[in-house]
């Protein structure tokens, strides 16, 4: 039985490409503005499961449930959904308000709202002076802002992200990190988020599934011990970020210095 704020359930998911298996058995359930990292090693099968959960693949065993309604596949994406991808996705031959319009398109937002809907997102992300703007002349830290407002754009059920920051340097991803927690706090959005970085991991998520290697299963279900709003400096973070290490290293077949790496 699911508790009756639960937004999506995943039972007994597998994922399988042919003979090959990248998912061997997930259950999991998330609550209504729960924000819920995804850790687990490069191949582990972190993709595999956004693209199972978000209907752009359809697993090869199990359920994903919506908002109490059951996924049937194959069909096309939810609209209750926004999906930051690693790479931007974003078509260069149209400028920033209209890849958003592509979006606002597929959905039933009336016409007559989407200008002003278009500025606020820009706004909350601090990118309202590249409306106009063509995306290849954003640097990529204003290109993943864009992805970010596009996700957010029709008011999800859930967000799924996919490593959204990996690519960024430092600096540009610690000021998204920092602006990523403070519009899930006031919009109190649900989210799924993916990365390989065990301290992004802490800094954001409230409850952190540790996946195994692939085919993965989930290694360990954490729930982070640290109120808000959070440093990312905090020494506490360091110190879960530490205990994690430890823990994953024998199932992770990590050595010393895999271990600086991955963090
Ligand atoms: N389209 C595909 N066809 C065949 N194998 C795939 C495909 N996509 C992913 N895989 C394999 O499935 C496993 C999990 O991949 P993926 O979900 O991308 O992992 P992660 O995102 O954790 O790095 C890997 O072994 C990968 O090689
Ligand atoms: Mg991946």
């Amino acid at each position: 039985m699911s508790a009756p704020d639960t937004v999506l359930k995943v039972a007994d998911l597998g994922v399988s490409y042919g003979a090959a298996t990248a998912i061997s058995r997930l259950d999991f359930e998330i609550r209504r503005g729960e924000f819920v990292a995804i850790l687990g090693p490069s191949g582990c099968g972190k993709s595999s499961l956004l693209n199972a959960i978000s209907g752009l693949m359809a697993p090869s065993r199990g359920r994903v449930v919506v908002d109490g309604d059951e996924l049937y596949l194959p069909r096309s994406r939810d609209p209750r959904l926004g999906y930051v991808f690693q790479a931007h996705r974003l078509l260069p031959w149209r400028t920033v308000k209209q890849n958003l319009e592509i979006v606002l398109a597929a959905s039933d937002v009336p016409r007559e709202t989407w200008d002003a809907r278009i500025d606020e997102i820009l706004g909350i992300l601090h990118i309202a002076q590249f409306r106009d703007s063509w995306p290849m002349r954003l640097s990529g830290g204003q290109r993943q802002r864009v992805s970010i407002a596009r996700a957010l754009l029709v008011d999800p059920s859930y967000i799924l992200m996919d490593e959204p920051l990996s690519t960024l340097d430092e600096v540009t991803a610690r000021s998204l990190r920092q602006e990523l927690t403070g519009i899930c706090q006031r919009t109190g959005a649900t989210v799924v988020f993916v990365t390989h970085s065990i301290r992004e991991a802490v800094y954001l998520a409230d409850r952190i599934l540790i996946l195994t290697r692939g085919p993965s299963t989930i290694f360990e279900d954490y729930r982070v011990p640290i109120e808000r709003p959070r440093d990312y400096d905090d020494a506490r973070i360091a110190e879960v970020e530490a205990d994690i290490i430890r823990r994953i290293q024998a199932p992770w077949g990590l050595g010393p210095a895999e271990e600086r790496q991955s963090a």
